[in-house]
C-alpha cells in the first residue's frame, strides 16, 4: 500500500480515446523516443497514457508549463519517479514550505562564487585526463571525460576523496549505483522485485548502491568529527555547509535529510551532466561544419550547449501528482494520479521552437533557453549554472587540445534507463 492509502493495483488511469498509448519501458520507445514525441505533437493531443505503470504523460511545452504554474494542484511530494514515495524525500520530492527551507540551505552552497571557484580544478582535471591518452590518438571520450568530470566535481563539492583506503576508484562503483537507482525510476514497483529475482537487475549494481550509501554515512560521520576538532570549517564543502547552515526558522537539517541530499546530488549532478557532455561533442561532430564554427568563434559555446540541451535533453521526464481532482486535456483525474512531464518532448514542441528537430546554431540564445531540460519553476535545477560551467570548460578544453577531432567507430546509445537517454560510448580520434 502506498502512503496515499491506495493499493498500487488500484489503477487511477486508463487508455483514453485520442491519447497516445506509450510504454516508456518498451523497446520501440527506447529505440526512437523522438518519433513518439513528434507523433504526440502532430496528433493535436499531446497526452499519453502508459499501459505499464499506471500514469499519464504530457508532451506539450504549454501544457507542461501550465501544470508547473498550478502550484496548489500539482505537487512533488510523492516523488519524481513512478513509484509513490513512502518516506519523505528531499528537494524534488518535497513542496513548500519544507522545500523553501531546503532550498535556502542549498542556495547558500550553490553560489556562483563556489561554482566559478572550481573552474581551475576542472580545467586541470580535464587536461590531466587528456594527457593520459593523448599520444594514443584515440579514446572513448564518454569514458575519459563525460563520466569522470561530473563525478570529479560532485566528489569535490561533497568533500569526498576519489580513492578508497584500499585504493579502489570510488568513481567506478558509485556510478554503478547511480545507474541502478535511476534505471528503476520508471519501473512499476511490482516489477522491481521480479527483476531482482530473475537477475535482470545485476546483483553487483545493487551491492554498489548499498556501498555508495555506506560511503555517505561514513563521510557524514567524518565531516562531523573534522568540524568538531576544528580541522574543517563551515565553508569547507557542501556537507559542512549542510551541517552548519540553519534554515529560515533557525533549525538545522537532520542527518537523514543530509544523507538524502548527498545521494540526490550525486545522482542529479553526475549522470545528467555526463549525458549532456557527450551529446555536445556528438552533435558538433555530426552536424556538418558546426565543430569548426564553434572552434573559430568560442562565443558560440553557450548556444551550442543550450541547443544540445534543447534537442537532446538528458532527462526525458519526471513526475508530479495532483493534490485535488483536476482535468488533464479531456480527462478528469482523481486525486493522487501520477503524471509525467516530458521535458525532452516539450523541447521539441513546434509551437515553441521553429523547426524543432534541427540542430541550429543560428537560433536566438534567449529563445533556446526556454527549453525545459532543467525543468521550470519551484524545482528548477539548482545545479544548472554548474552543469553549464562544466560544459564550457569541457568544450573549450577539448577544442584547444585535440586537432582534427573525429568520430572513430560506433557510437553506442544507453538503453537501460528510460528516464535518462544518451550516449554510452563515444569513440573519437585526433591527430597527434
Ligand atoms: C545537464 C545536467 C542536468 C540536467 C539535465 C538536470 C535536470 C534537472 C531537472 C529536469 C530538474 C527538475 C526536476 C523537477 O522539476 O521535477 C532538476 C532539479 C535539480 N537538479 Fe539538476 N540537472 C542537471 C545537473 C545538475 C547538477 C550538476 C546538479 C548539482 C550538482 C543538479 C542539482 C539539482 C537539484 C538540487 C535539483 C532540485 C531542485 C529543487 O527541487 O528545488 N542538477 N535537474
Amino acid at each position: 500500500m502506498d502512503v496515499s492509502g491506495k493499493h498500487m493495483s488500484d489503477n487511477r488511469t486508463k487508455p483514453i480515446v485520442g491519447f497516445a498509448e506509450v510504454d516508456f519501458n518498451s523497446e520501440p520507445f527506447l529505440t526512437d523516443f523522438k518519433k513518439v514525441y513528434e507523433g504526440m505533437h502532430a496528433s493535436g493531443c499531446p497526452f499519453a497514457h502508459s499501459p505499464r505503470g499506471d500514469h499519464y504523460a504530457v508532451a506539450s511545452h504549454t501544457e507542461i508549463m501550465k501544470i508547473l504554474k498550478q502550484y496548489d494542484v500539482w505537487k512533488a511530494k510523492f516523488g519524481p519517479a513512478l513509484n509513490y514515495l513512502e518516506s519523505p524525500g528531499v528537494l524534488v520530492s518535497v513542496d513548500p514550505p519544507e522545500h523553501t527551507f531546503e532550498v535556502r540551505i542549498v542556495s547558500a552552497s550553490f553560489s556562483k562564487e563556489v561554482f566559478e571557484g572550481m573552474v581551475p580544478e576542472m580545467e586541470a582535471f580535464v587536461n590531466e585526463r587528456i594527457d593520459s591518452v593523448f599520444e594514443k590518438g584515440e579514446t572513448d571520450l564518454h569514458e575519459l571525460l563525460s563520466v569522470s568530470l561530473p563525478m570529479f566535481v560532485i566528489f569535490r563539492l561533497l568533500g569526498i576523496e576519489r580513492y578508497d583506503e584500499d585504493g579502489t576508484d570510488r568513481f567506478e562503483w558509485t556510478r554503478d549505483g547511480i545507474v541502478n537507482s535511476v534505471g528503476l525510476m520508471l519501473v512499476p514497483p511490482d516489477e522491481v522485485a521480479q527483476m531482482i529475482e530473475s537477475g535482470n537487475i545485476e546483483q553487483v549494481r545493487m551491492q554498489n548502491l548499498v556501498r555508495t550509501n555506506e560511503l555517505f554515512v561514513k563521510q557524514l560521520a567524518e565531516t562531523k568529527s573534522k568540524l568538531a576538532s576544528g580541522e574543517w570549517q563551515g565553508g569547507q564543502n557542501l556537507v559542512t555547509r549542510f551541517l552548519t547552515t540553519p534554515g529560515p526558522d533557525g533549525t538545522f537539517l537532520t542527518e537523514d535529510k543530509i544523507l538524502g541530499f548527498m545521494g540526490f546530488l550525486l545522482t542529479a549532478g553526475s549522470a545528467t551532466t555526463t549525458i549532456m557532455l557527450s551529446n555536445i561533442i556528438y552533435r558538433l561532430l555530426t552536424e556538418e561544419g558546426t565543430f569548426d564554427r564553434v572552434m573559430n568563434d568560442p562565443a558560440l559555446i553557450p548556444l551550442a550547449i543550450e541547443e544540445t540541451l534543447r534537442l537532446d535533453a538528458p532527462v526525458q521526464g519526471l513526475f508530479r501528482t495532483n493534490d485535488e481532482e483536476v482535468e488533464l486535456g479531456s480527462v478528469h483525474l482523481e486525486k493522487d494520479t501520477k503524471v509525467m512531464l516530458l521535458w525532452a518532448a516539450g523541447n521539441l514542441d513546434p509551437e515553441v521552437f521553429e523547426n524543432p528537430m534541427k540542430f541550429d546554431l543560428d537560433r536566438d540564445l534567449g529563445k533556446v533557453r526556454r527549453h525545459l531540460a532543467f525543468g521550470y519553476g519551484t524545482h528548477f535545477c539548482r545545479g544548472a549554472p554548474l552543469a553549464r560551467l562544466e560544459g564550457e570548460v569541457f568544450l573549450r578544453t577539448v577544442m584547444q587540445r585535440f586537432n582534427n577531432l573525429r568520430l572513430n567507430g560506433e557510437v553506442v546509445m544507453e538503453k537501460r534507463i528510460p528516464v535518462l537517454q544518451g550516449i554510452l560510448k563515444l569513440p573519437v580520434a585526433w591527430d597527434t
